[in-house]
Formats: C-alpha cells, sequence, structure tokens
C-alpha cells in the first residue's frame, strides 16, 4: 500500500503566517503538523509516501522533509499546479500511484492514536474506500456522511448547507484504485474543486462498498488560528513529558511537564506545564503559562504567556497578560506603557506590535 498527503494549498485561512510558510509546516508542540502526520504513517507499516505540493509552498515542505530519510520513507513530490480540489489532487498522483491501494491524509489533519488500526480494518475488510468520521458540533463545514440504521454509508455531501447527519468526513481516507474511476466521472463543485466526497459518493453509485469508521478520540483540522491553538493545547496535554535540557537558575520554578529544550536559558521565572520551550531560548522574569508553546531563538522578558503559540525568533518584551495567541516568526511584542488589561493577538511573521 502506498501513501499520499495532500500538502498543498494557500493556507489562506491562517494568513498572515502562511505567507512564508506552508500550514502544514506550522508548529504543534514545538514540531511541524506534517511530521506527526509522517510519524502516523510510517506507525502503520507504509513507506511510499507521495506528497503532494504547490507551486507556491511546495519549496518550503521539500526543505522540512527533505528525501524522508529522518522518516526511514522514500518520499516523491508529486506538483499540483492548482488548488482544483482533493480528487484532482488524487488525479495528479496516478502515475505515482499507479494500481495500488491507497492512503491519502490531507497534511493538516491529525487524530488521537494514529491509523495503524484504520489500516489493518481496510485490509481485512477490502472495501473500496474506508472513511473515517468523527461527530462535530458544525457539519456545514466539512463533508457529512448519512448512514443507515445499521451504519452503512448512504449518502455523503460536501458542505452541505442542511446536513443530514453530525458526522464530518475526517481528512485521512483509505482506497483502492477503484477510486479513480470515480473521479474520472465527477465534475468540479460549485467552489471549483473536484471533491474526494463526490468521488466517494460516485462510488457508492457504482455499486462499490464504501465502509465507514466512527472516530471516539480527538481530530484536529489545524486549518485556522483557534484550531491550531487547540491542537496546541491537546497535543501538549496528551503527549509532553518532563524533559529540562536547558539551564534553569536557582530562582526559577519549573512545575509539571515541562519540556526546555538544550541552549535555552530560563532565569528568575516560573514555567507551568505543560509547555514546551524550544531551542535557545531566553526566559527571564517570566511566567509562562500551561499550554503554550515558545519556538526556537525566542526571548521572553517581564511578560507572562499562556495558552499561546509563539514562534521562533521573536521578542516578547514586558507584556503582563498574552493568552490565547498566535505569534509569527521573528516579531516584536514590546509594551511601553503599564495596563493591566488581556491581549488576544493574531500577527504574522515580521511583524511589531507596540502597546
Ligand atoms: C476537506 C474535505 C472535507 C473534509 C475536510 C476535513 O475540506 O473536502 O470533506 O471534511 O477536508 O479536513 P477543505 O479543507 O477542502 O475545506
Amino acid at each position: 500500500m502506498k501513501a499520499i498527503i495532500l500538502a498543498g494549498g494557500r493556507g489562506t485561512r491562517l494568513k498572515p503566517l502562511t505567507n512564508t510558510m506552508a500550514k502544514q509546516l506550522l508548529p504543534v508542540a514545538n514540531k511541524p503538523i506534517l511530521f506527526y502526520v509522517l510519524e502516523q504513517i510510517r506507525e502503520a507499516g507504509l513507506t511510499e509516501i507521495g506528497i503532494i505540493i504547490s507551486p507556491e509552498t511546495g519549496h518550503w515542505i521539500k526543505e522540512a522533509v527533505g528525501n524522508g530519510s529522518k522518516w526511514k520513507a522514500q518520499i516523491t513530490y508529486i506538483l499540483q499546479p492548482e488548488p482544483l480540489g482533493l480528487a484532482h489532487a488524487v488525479k495528479t498522483a496516478r502515475d505515482f500511484l499507479s494500481d495500488s491501494p491507497f492512503l491519502m491524509f490531507l497534511g493538516d489533519n491529525l487524530i488521537e492514536g494514529g491509523i495503524k488500526g484504520f489500516v489493518e480494518e481496510f485490509n481485512s475488510f477490502h472495501p473500496d474506500a474506508l472513511i473515517l468520521l468523527k461527530e462535530v458540533p458544525d457539519p456545514r463545514l466539512f463533508g457529512v456522511a448519512e448512514l443507515d440504521a445499521s451504519g452503512r454509508v448512504m449518502h455523503l455531501v460536501e458542505k452541505p448547507k442542511e446536513p443530514k447527519s453530525n458526522l464530518a468526513l475526517v481528512g485521512i481516507y483509505l482506497f483502492t484504485p477503484e477510486i479513480h474511476q470515480a473521479i474520472a466521472q465527477i465534475k468540479p463543485s460549485w467552489r471549483g474543486e473536484l471533491e474526494i466526497t463526490d468521488a466517494i459518493q460516485k462510488l457508492l453509485e457504482m455499486g462499490r462498498e464504501v465502509r465507514s469508521h466512527i472516530l471516539k478520540g480527538w481530530w484536529l483540522d489545524t486549518g485556522k488560528k483557534d484550531d491550531l491553538l487547540e491542537a496546541n493545547r491537546v497535543v501538549l496535554d496528551d503527549y509532553l513529558k518532563r524533559d529540562i535540557k536547558g539551564e534553569v537558575d536557582s530562582q526559577s520554578q519549573i512545575v509539571g511537564r515541562v519540556e526546555v529544550r538544550r541552549g535555552t536559558k530560563v532565569e528568575s521565572s516560573i514555567i507551568r506545564g505543560p509547555a514546551s520551550i524550544a531551542e535557545d531560548c531566553g526566559i527571564r522574569n517570566s511566567f509562562i503559562g500551561p499550554f503554550t508553546s515558545i519556538g526556537a531563538g525566542t526571548i521572553i522578558e517581564g511578560s507572562s504567556i499562556e495558552h499561546s503559540v509563539i514562534l521562533e525568533s521573536s521578542h516578547i518584551l514586558k507584556i503582563e497578560r498574552l493568552a490565547d495567541s498566535v505569534i509569527g516568526r521573528s516579531t516584536e511584542v514590546i509594551k511601553q506603557e503599564q495596563g493591566f488589561k488581556a491581549l488576544r493577538l493574531f500577527i504574522g511573521d515580521d511583524a511589531r506590535v507596540e502597546l
């Protein structure tokens, strides 16, 4: 079985961060989302991986993943010249896939517990498609599945205005090569894209078996700011282990599951986990609260930060209470006056905010 990861798209909902970065490389607990995807695919025993990239962000993906040796995987990059939909991406990967069954994984999706069990289910039941579903509060934002009383998939619709169920299609799918026949028969949707949801619906109409699995654990779709914070919170909460490799002075206190990577210096500060501080940071006279990730080379001085993601090489100075914020690379957030209000920021790379 082969795997394709969809790592294209323009990341419009995450601008300005995605002006200078592919959305699949945004860090969750100081590791790019795409790296978790690669790990989950390798854990399921798949080694031949095609990564679909776009002309706009493909070079960043290539630079980060390289030849895949870090994951002991064989990587093939496949250029999708335009974002014409998920089914179009499968078409683009046709030569790579040849007649192999395959896993398709959207590079900004993550699920609890990985995909090993899902791949095993596909191999034991041999359906033409195995889809993963999750109950969501607003199904209108996703592909939606309608099941009959016995749990069989009856009908699938992409982003319906009036959803018939609250079961969203998770961005992880397994297919036999039969899907290519289905894709050949569908037309672009109202948003001008060849939808994979329509192709799976076509499989149903062709009398093929589409099996579904309802996911009980968490599903993260890191497409927007709040999802990124939520992903950071969930991953820190579930996976982070206490690991102090940097220097912590005697005036500081590190409480709970906190990671302080090599080259980082913590002085006169309190860090309360779960929190991850990457390499070569300086944390001085500050409080870092739970669910915070600080990227490499960032300096935090005289500030208090919680439930936030700060990327690399930024500088946060004298901010009394930074919360629920995502801050890009090489950004300065500097307070010049006194004040006691919480700040909620969503600003891009290379920005400077003075308050
Ligand atoms: C895509 C799929 C949708 C699925 C979602 C999961 O949506 O078209 O069916 O539910 O991924 O992340 P998009 O991200 O293109 O809006």
